[in-house]
C-alpha cells in the first residue's frame, strides 16, 4: 500500500473541511482590534472645541506633590479661625454664591438672611439672622466653621459644598450683610476686605 492509498476518501474530506474552516477564520481577520478608534497622547482630534484630545484638568485639581492653602480648606490657620477670605472674590464668586445660598441655605436662613426662611418655625432654636451686627462682626472663619461641621440643628455641609464653593457662599453673606437689597451691586473690593468683620 503506497502512501496516496493511504488518504482514503473518509480523510480528505475531513482535510477538505480542516482548509475551508481556516479560510473561513482567516477571512473574519482584520485589523479593526488593532486600528481602534483610540486617539494616541497629543493627537489632535475634532470632538473638542478647542481641536486638541488632551483635555484641560478640573479647576482646584491638586498635583501631589502641590500644597494647599489649608485655610482654603479648613478656613483656620495654625487653629486659629481666619479673618481673611483664602480666595479672591469676584463677580463670578458671587453669583456662584448666590447661587448656592440660595440652593443650601434659603430654606431655613431665608433669601434675605434673616432666618425667617421658609421652615424656620420648625427649629428651635431658631436657624440664626445672618445679617446682625453681632454677625457683621463673625469673622469669615466662623461662617466657613459653621458650614463646615454644622451647629446645633443645622446639618454639615461638608459633603455636599465644596471648600471653594463654601468661601462663595460666605462673599455672598457678606455682601447681603453690607447691602442687602443689592448684594450683587456690592464692590469686590469691600468684601474681599470684610474677612475680618462688616464695619
Ligand atoms: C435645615 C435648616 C438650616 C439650613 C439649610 C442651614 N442652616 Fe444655618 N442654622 C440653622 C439653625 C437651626 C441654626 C442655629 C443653630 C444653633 O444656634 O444651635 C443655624 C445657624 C447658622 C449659623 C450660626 C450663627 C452663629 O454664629 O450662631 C450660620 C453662620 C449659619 N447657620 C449659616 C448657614 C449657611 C451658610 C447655610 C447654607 C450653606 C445654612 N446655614 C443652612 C439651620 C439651617
Amino acid at each position: 500500500m503506497n502512501r496516496r492509498n493511504a488518504r482514503s476518501p473518509a480523510k480528505r474530506i475531513r482535510y477538505g473541511f480542516l482548509a475551508f474552516c481556516c479560510l473561513v477564520l482567516l477571512v473574519a481577520c482584520g485589523n479593526n482590534m488593532r486600528d481602534d478608534s483610540r486617539l494616541k497622547p497629543y493627537e489632535a482630534s475634532p470632538v473638542f472645541g478647542d481641536g486638541s484630545s488632551a483635555r484641560p484638568l478640573d479647576p482646584n485639581v491638586v498635583a501631589r506633590s502641590q500644597s494647599v492653602d489649608v485655610a482654603l480648606t479648613s478656613g483656620k490657620r495654625e487653629g486659629a479661625i481666619v479673618s481673611s477670605f483664602p480666595i479672591t472674590v469676584d463677580g463670578d464668586t458671587l453669583t456662584r454664591g448666590q447661587n448656592l445660598y440660595t440652593i443650601y441655605c434659603v430654606p431655613c436662613h431665608g433669601a434675605a438672611a434673616d432666618g425667617k426662611g421658609i421652615v424656620s418655625g420648625y427649629f428651635n432654636p431658631k436657624p440664626a439672622n445672618l445679617v446682625t451686627d453681632t454677625m457683621k462682626l463673625q469673622p469669615v472663619g466662623h461662617f466657613f466653621d459653621v458650614i463646615t461641621n454644622g451647629k446645633g440643628a443645622m446639618f454639615p455641609y461638608s459633603s455636599r459644598v465644596a471648600p471653594v464653593d463654601r468661601w462663595a457662599v460666605i462673599a455672598y453673606i457678606r455682601a447681603l450683610q453690607i447691602n442687602k437689597e443689592k448684594p450683587l451691586e456690592v464692590p469686590v473690593d469691600q468684601i474681599q476686605a470684610s474677612g475680618g468683620g462688616v464695619k
